[in-house]
């Protein structure tokens, strides 16, 4: 399973990268807010520098949502670095240009994606990717990852080559599940990621070492 991270912070994509797990970064309009990012000549400098901080895909969302829209913002997007893949919603227009895109060579990640029916939608149309939102079902008190296993038992049947992204991820146990649901990719805050680390008989077993090492070394 790949591991990208869910951010436009760029301190959080060096501090992943830093840690040697990175495969890629996703990012979307609220998380470009968040860091303050306003304005198209902001925003393309924004990609610009993230695609030299990874090599790894970078997810860049478009604005628009109608069909001539999506394409021409896609079409400018790609141009920025060949690790650009292009952030479009699951709508009815955006499906069409994810077919367009698809027929140009152009790489997408088809987002807001929230029942198998999209899924299948999305990898009808050519979409490189499928974010399923994990963690907004579970707020609304229903099973997201229930909706992973599904989308990847039907892929497999299907044999669809779209990458299942499990997104909206919002915490270590997410990753894990993600993991066991069959999920080619899971995109993280680094809070997340980090707590993959933690466990706290690894850090009294360590205090332990360190404790029995000082005093044989004394
Ligand atoms: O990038 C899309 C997704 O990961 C958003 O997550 O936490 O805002 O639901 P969240």
């Amino acid at each position: 399973m790949k591991f990208f991270i869910d951010t436009a912070n760029l301190d959080h994509i060096r501090e992943a990268r830093d840690l040697g797990i990175l495969d890629g970064v996703t990012t979307n309009p609220s998380l470009m807010a968040k860091e303050g990012i306003a304005g198209d000549a902001a925003v393309r400098r924004h990609y610009e520098t993230i695609c030299q901080l990874t090599q790894g895909d970078v997810s860049a969302e478009v604005i628009a949502t109608d069909y001539d829209g999506i394409l021409r913002e896609g079409r400018e997007l790609v141009k920025i670095a060949p690790n650009i893949v292009v952030k479009v919603p699951m709508i009815r227009e955006g499906i069409r240009a994810i077919r367009q895109m698809a027929d140009e060579g152009i790489r997408t990640n088809c987002t807001l994606v929230f029942s198998a029916g999209q899924a299948i939608l999305a990898a009808k149309a050519g979409a490189t990717y499928l974010s399923p939102f994990i963690g907004r079902i579970d707020d609304t008190n229903w099973d997201g990852m229930a909706l992973i296993r599904e989308i990847a038992e039907i892929y497999a049947i299907q044999g669809y080559d779209t990458e299942i992204l499990a997104a909206s991820i919002r915490s270590a146990l997410h990753i894990v599940e993600s993991a066991k649901a069959g999920a080619d990719v899971v995109t993280c805050p680094l809070n997340a990621i980090l707590g993959l680390l933690r466990h706290p008989l690894t850090d009294i077993g360590l205090a332990q070492f360190l404790a029995d090492h000082q005093k044989a070394n004394v």
